[in-house]
């Protein structure tokens, strides 16, 4: 069933292309010009009137609420709050019925995403799933919500089902958005037609596979690594980070790239990797000088670019090249690049990729 790949891991990273557009399947139109997500039609009153929204789930879940937060507040100008369930559980947090709660939940079965979404709902709350497991306990506890449709993933660390989050995220910011008169009709229309675009796109960056193949033995040596991105990139370089932490063992971390400065940049010597999200996008120049003050240190940059970059490329050691779409898709293009490179670093180090130690694909108990 692993359909000729060797690991689950990998295989799910391949069907990201068709995941996306199963993902997006009855949602956008064939001409790539509208998108409904119909729990936010069903549903618009209450998420019209809503004050805030917080985004409730844990690990890479989490990681595609903080995008979620990004898209949601620059595409609806509703503020939106992204807490790790286990965190929000114990804490009486402020909620009432003027809040929408966004769970968001692979498995469905997360322990600490459940009794976040059971607090909530107890405090009045309205409660929007995105979950994968059809039939789950998160998709039944909730008031309504959209299943990502990604299948079933096995792999124990969590590849497509990222990007069927964002995809389901970024649908549920343009729907809305749409009814709130948040988003003008040209941004609108530019949005879905590159959204709709995005599994081709995939496809080109899973051509990538064999390079990053020979890029990860260079750094199986590596104690230590970090990720740097900004903007819609930050949540990215977190994701980028987890996947290398959880089958390859190595330590790593993720930091908005500006954060470099007020302390981890102590951090960097000859012997670091830095893997820095550097595609054309607009904080750009910002990032650029951010990779000059890591190689004014010596760290090793292993740069994701846009094809066609002249200037990173002379100042990385390593540049992957990957197709250009706008800012806020980013994340499903640079996401699957650090999925395959954690994937071959782990592989190189001799490493059970799909059952790494320590680690259950779903957390049931907290
Ligand atoms: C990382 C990973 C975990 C899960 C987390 C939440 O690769 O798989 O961090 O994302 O345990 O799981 P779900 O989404 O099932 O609630």
């Amino acid at each position: 069933e692993k359909e000729g790949y060797p690991h689950f891991m990998l295989k799910e990273i391949f069907e990201q292309p068709g995941c996306i557009h199963d993902c997006m399947r009855g949602r956008i139109n064939i001409d790539g010009n509208s998108v409904v997500l119909s729990a936010v039609i069903d549903y618009k009153e209450k998420l019209l009137k809503a004050k805030r929204f917080i985004i409730v789930a844990c690990g890479t879940s989490w990681h595609a609420g903080l995008i979620g937060k990004h898209l949601i507040e620059s595409f609806c100008r509703i503020p939106v709050e992204v807490e790790y369930a286990s965190e929000f559980r114990y804490r009486d947090p402020v909620i009432d019925e003027n809040d929408v709660v966004i769970a968001i939940s692979q498995s469905g079965e997360t322990a600490d995403t459940l009794a976040a979404v059971e607090l909530a709902k107890s405090r009045g709350a309205f409660i929007y799933g995105i979950c994968n497991a059809i039939g789950s306990s998160i998709p039944r506890a909730t008031h309504t919500g959209s299943y990502i449709h990604v299948g079933p993933e096995i792999g124990v660390a969590s590849t497509k089902a990222f990007t069927g989050q964002v995809t389901v995220l970024t649908m549920l910011a343009l729907t809305l958005a749409r009814e709130k008169r948040t988003i003008g009709e040209a941004q609108f229309l530019k949005v879905v037609h590159e959204l709709n675009g995005i599994p081709e796109k995939m496809k080109q960056v899973l051509k990538l596979n064999d390079k990053i193949a020979e890029l990860s033995k260079i750094f199986t040596y590596a104690h230590n690594f970090i990720y740097l991105g900004r903007g819609y990139s930050y949540p990215v370089a977190l994701e980028g980070a987890l996947k290398l932490k959880e089958i390859s063992y190595i330590h790593a971390e993720g930091y908005p790239a500006a954060e470099m400065k007020h302390g981890p940049i102590a951090l960097v010597d000859a012997e670091m990797p830095v893997v820095v999200i550097a595609t054309q996008n607009g904080l750009y120049e910002k990032v650029l000088s951010n990779i000059q003050e890591i190689k004014a240190r010596k760290g090793r940059v292993i740069a994701l670019v846009t094809e066609g970059d002249t200037v990173i490329s002379k100042i990385a050691d390593y540049c992957i090249e990957l197709p250009q779409t706008i800012e806020c898709l980013d994340p499903l293009i640079t996401t699957v690049p650090l999925q395959m490179l954690a994937y071959h670093v782990a592989v190189c180090k001799g490493m059970d990729v799909d059952q790494p130690r320590n680690l259950a694909k779903s957390v049931t108990v907290e």
